[in-house]
C-alpha cells in the first residue's frame, strides 16, 4: 500500500470517526479503540517474570524470588547447585532472554531477590540490590554478554547497609546509585560508597507517607528532574529532593481525592517525555490507577475493592503545580505504565481490584490502554485491541524493547508456584504486545536507521546527523528522533524509565533514491539524561523505525 493510499484510508477513517468521537467523547472518557497485537513468545521460561530489564546486547535479565525454595520450572545448567534460601537448590531463579534468539538461558542467584529493585549503571553493568530475608542487603551484579556469551550474576553481600525490601533505585550522574527506602526503611544510601556516603541518611517523607498497617508508600516513584534534583512520590505526596544536601525543595500539593498509589495499593507512574530541550522543558509526571483508601485493610479480610479509575499529571517546575486529574477508560492496580518510541505511554497489565500481595487482586484487566500526552484533556486515552489473553496481576512486568514491542512477562499470585487448580495460575510465559505503530500497513512509512551503528557513543550538547531510508514519501515536517532509557521494571515501577525529543539542528534532507538525514543535538546535560545507554528511534508520522543503541558517555 502506498503513503497516498494510507493517508486517504485514515482520512476516510477518520471523516467515520469524527461524529462518533463527538458523540462519545462529552459522556465517556473512553475514546476510539486501536489496533495492536499480542503473540507467545517463550511458554515457559522457568520462571514468573517479577523483574526486568533490558540491557544493551538486546537480553533481558529476569529475576524472581528464591523464596519458595527449589521449586522454580528450569534446572541450573550442568547440574549446578548452589546453598539457596532453602538449602540445597539446583533450580533457576533468573533467566536472561535473548530477544533476538528468542531463547531463555538460566542464571545463577542463591540470594533471595524478592521484591528487589535494580538500575543499570552508565557503563551497562546491572546492579540489582537488595530483598527478602537474607537477600535483603546484597548487592548483585550482571555485566551484560553479547551473543554466545555466558555471563551470569556476581553476589556482594553485605553491598548495601540497610536491607531493602520493596526500595526504588535511580542512576545519578556521578556512576553512582541512589536506593531509597524499603519496607521500614525510612531513609536512603549510595552504591557503590565513598567515605563521605558510608553511612544512612534519614528521608523523614517515607515515614510521612506510612500509613500504618498498609505502608501504601513502598516502591516509590523516583524520578529525576531537569534541574537535577529527585522528584519523589509515595502514596499521595511528593517532594522535590536533593540527595546531595538532603533540603526538601518542594513539598507537592496531596493528590486530591487522597487516595494512595504506591504498594501495595500499587498504581504507576512515569515522567512523561522531555521536549523542547533547548528552550522551556515542561517536567511533567503521569500518576494512574492504584488503590481507594483502606482497600488493602479490606483486602486482607477478604473483600476486594474496585481499582481507582483516576490519573493524576503535575507539572512539577511550575511555580504552583497542581495536579490535574483524568479519568482512565478502565480502572487499574498494578498496572504498568511504558513511554513508547513515539512520545505515548502504554498502560498495560494489572487487575479491576484488591491490591498488591497474594491472592489479593482479582478481575485482570486485559485490555492495554494508550495514553497520547498532547492530545486536548478529555481525549487521551484510547482503549487497545486486540485484549490479552492472559491475566497479568500481581508480580507481572512489562518493558520497551528495542524493536518497538512491549515484553509482557510474569503474574504470581500464590504463597508458591501454583499452575492449575486456582483463577490466576503462576504465569512462566513471555508474550509481546506490539502497539498498532507495529502494523505491516505502516511499513511504507516507516524509516529505518543506517546510520550511526547500534552501539554507537554520542557526545553531551553535540549535534550529530542520523541516516535513515524510508520506501515511500517523506514528510520532512512529520520527523522526530526519540532517545528513550531502558527502564528496572518491577511491581508496576519502572526505575530510570525516560524518553526525549532531541532538537532538530538541521532538518530532513534527501540523499537520493529513499535515503535520507536529519541532524540533532544530544541533550545537553547530564540533568536532562544521565549517563548511560539509550535507545534512539526515529519517528515519520507517528510511526517509529526500530531504535539502535546509543551510549551518552559518562
Ligand atoms: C514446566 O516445565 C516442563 C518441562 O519443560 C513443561 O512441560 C511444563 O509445561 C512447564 N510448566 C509450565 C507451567 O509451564
Ligand atoms: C548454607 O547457608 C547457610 C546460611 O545461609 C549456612 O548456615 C550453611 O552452613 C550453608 N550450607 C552449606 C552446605 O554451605
Amino acid at each position: 500500500m502506498n503513503r497516498a493510499l494510507i493517508f486517504s484510508f485514515s482520512l476516510w477513517q477518520l471523516l467515520i470517526l469524527l461524529p462518533l468521537l463527538h458523540q462519545t467523547c462529552c459522556r465517556n472518557p473512553v475514546a476510539s479503540a486501536a489496533g495492536g497485537k499480542w503473540d507467545m513468545l517463550v511458554p515457559n521460561t522457568g520462571i514468573p517474570a517479577m523483574h526486568m530489564q533490558l540491557l544493551r546486547y538486546d537480553k533481558v535479565a529476569i529475576l524472581d524470588q528464591t523464596t519458595f525454595g527449589p521449586s522454580s520450572n528450569l534446572s541450573l545448567p550442568d547440574g549446578k547447585c548452589v546453598n539457596g534460601t532453602a538449602g540445597k537448590d539446583c533450580t533457576a531463579h533468573s533467566v536472561e532472554y535473548d530477544v533476538l534468539k528468542n531463547t531463555v538461558r538460566p542464571l545463577t542467584v542463591s540470594t533471595d531477590v524478592w521484591c528487589s529493585s535494580g538500575s543499570v549503571m552508565p557503563d551497562g553493568t546491572f546492579y540489582h540490590t537488595g530483598g527478602d530475608g537474607g537477600g535483603g542487603s546484597v548487592v548483585r551484579v550482571l555485566k551484560p554478554c553479547n551473543s554466545g556469551g555466558l555471563c551470569d550474576w556476581k553476589e556482594i553481600s553485605n553491598g548495601l547497609l540497610a536491607p531493602r525490601w520493596y526500595a526504588s533505585n535511580h542512576v545519578l550522574p556521578d556512576k553512582r546509585q541512589i536506593i531509597i527506602g524499603g519496607r521500614g526503611q525510612f531513609n536512603y544510601e549510595f552504591y557503590p560508597k565513598t567515605s563521605k556516603t558510608k553511612k544512612l541518611f534519614d528521608l523523614p517523607f517515607l515515614s510521612q507517607t506510612n500509613d500504618p498497617g498498609a505502608e501504601n508508600n513502598l516502591y516509590p516513584l523516583v524520578v529525576q528532574n531537569v534541574d537535577g534534583n529527585l522528584f519523589i512520590f509515595a502514596n499521595n505526596k511528593a517532594i522535590l529532593f536533593n540527595y546531595n544536601t538532603g533540603a526538601v525543595i518542594k513539598t507537592y500539593p496531596a493528590i486530591p481525592d487522597g487516595n494512595p498509589r504506591s504498594y501495595p495499593s500499587t498504581g504507576s507512574g512515569l515522567l512523561l517525555p522531555l521536549k523542547n530541550l533547548q528552550g522551556n522543558i515542561q517536567a511533567e509526571v503521569l500518576v494512574c490507577g492504584g488503590a481507594p483508601k483502606g482497600a488493602y485493610e479490606s483486602a486482607i479480610n477478604g473483600v476486594l475493592m474496585g481499582a481507582l479509575k483516576t490519573c493524576g499529571r503535575i507539572s512539577i517546575n511550575d511555580p504552583n503545580p497542581k495536579w490535574v486529574m483524568e479519568t482512565m477508560p478502565l480502572a487499574r492496580v498494578m498496572g504498568d505504565m511504558k513511554l513508547l518510541p513515539d512520545g505515548n505511554v502504554l498502560l498495560i497489565n494489572g487487575a479491576g481490584s484488591g491490591t498488591a500481595g497474594w491472592e489479593l487482586g482479582k478481575d485482570p484487566v486485559l485490555s492495554p490502554v494508550l495514553y497520547k500526552p498532547d492530545a486536548p484533556l478529555g481525549a487521551r486515552f484510547e482503549v487497545q485491541t486486540p485484549a490479552a489473553s492472559r491475566p497479568r496481576m500481581y508480580h507481572s512486568t512489562a518493558i520497551l524493547l528495542r524493536d518497538g514491542r512491549v515484553l509482557v512477562g510474569g503474574s504470581s499470585s500464590h504463597g508458591g508456584y501454583v499452575y492449575t487448580g486456582v483463577d490466576y495460575p503462576t504465569d512462566l510465559s513471555l508474550e509481546a504486545f506490539s502497539p498498532s505503530y507495529l502494523d505491516p500497513q505502516f511499513d511504507p512509512i516507516r524509516p529505518q536507521i543506517t546510520s550511526p551503528k547500534s552501539q554507537s557513543g554520542i557526545q553531551y550538547k553535540k549535534s550529530f546527523p542520523i541516516q535513515f531510508t524510508v520506501k515511500g514519501t517523506v514528510n520532512p515536517n512529520l520527523v522526530k528522533v526519540t532517545l528513550v532509557s531502558p527502564s528496572f521494571t518491577t511491581h508496576s515501577m519502572s526505575m530510570n524509565h525516560r524518553l526525549l525529543v532531541l532538537s532538530v539542528t538541521k532538518g530532513v534532507k534527501s540523499l537520493g533514491k529513499s535515503k535520507y538525514e536529519i541532524t540533532v543535538a544530544a541533550p545537553a546535560t547530564t540533568n536532562l539524561a544521565l549517563p548511560g545507554y539509550y535507545m534512539l528511534f526515529v519517528v515519520h508520522q507517528d510511526i517509529p523505525s526500530a531504535g539502535i543503541w546509543v551510549r551518552l558517555p559518562q
